[in-house]
């Protein structure tokens, strides 16, 4: 059975347009790097990056995720590193879903220390209410419910990732 539709695909397009409006106007250069979290965040990157004008290089990082359940063991770990240098960069994190914030967390803290000119942090969810740990995220596509979502990137057990909706399970 499909997922029920939560945000429709038109709703995606729009808000992200928005936020790339909101990334171009806060990140101060011409030239912006993104660093996606992998893999809830490739279509959210892939989509973010084709209505965004300016000069714009991607790289890809990866920490362990919740496996085949729906609640985070708490415990994050890099599995796949970023490829360039962050040195000098104006930099934004691409994360698909702040929830406890653990990941972002850690995320922020490890990036911050490979010397980037800035740093900030585009999330197309969030979960206020499932916060653990005070995360600072300077873009956020959607506040939502503590509900278990899946599609646009969002998997459950490494499936639904191909929907082209955030939907919830029946
Ligand atoms: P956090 O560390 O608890 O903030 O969790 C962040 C990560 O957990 C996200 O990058 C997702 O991979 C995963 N996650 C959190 N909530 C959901 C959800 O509702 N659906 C699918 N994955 C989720």
């Amino acid at each position: 059975m499909l997922p029920d539709v939560l945000i429709p695909q038109a709703r995606l397009a729009t808000r992200i347009t928005e936020l790339a409006t909101e990334i171009r106007a806060a990140v101060p250069d011409d030239h912006i790097h993104f660093v996606c979290v992998l893999k809830g965040a490739f279509l959210f990157l892939a989509d973010l990056v084709r209505v965004m004008d300016e000069r714009v290089t991607m790289d890809f990082i990866a920490v362990s995720s919740y496996g085949a359940g729906t609640r985070s063991s708490g415990e994050v770990r890099l599995v796949k590193d970023v490829d360039a240098s962050l040195e000098g960069r104006h930099v934004v994190i691409v994360e698909d879903i702040v929830d406890t914030g653990l990941t972002l967390h850690y995320l922020q803290d490890i990036l911050r220390r490979r010397g980037p000119a800035s740093l900030r942090t585009a999330c197309l969810l969030s979960k206020p209410s499932r916060r653990k740990i005070d995360v600072r995220v300077e873009f956020i596509g959607f506040t939502i419910e503590d509900r278990f979502v899946v599609g646009y990137g969002l998997d459950y057990a490494e499936q639904y990732r191909n929907l082209p909706y955030v939907g919830v399970m029946p």
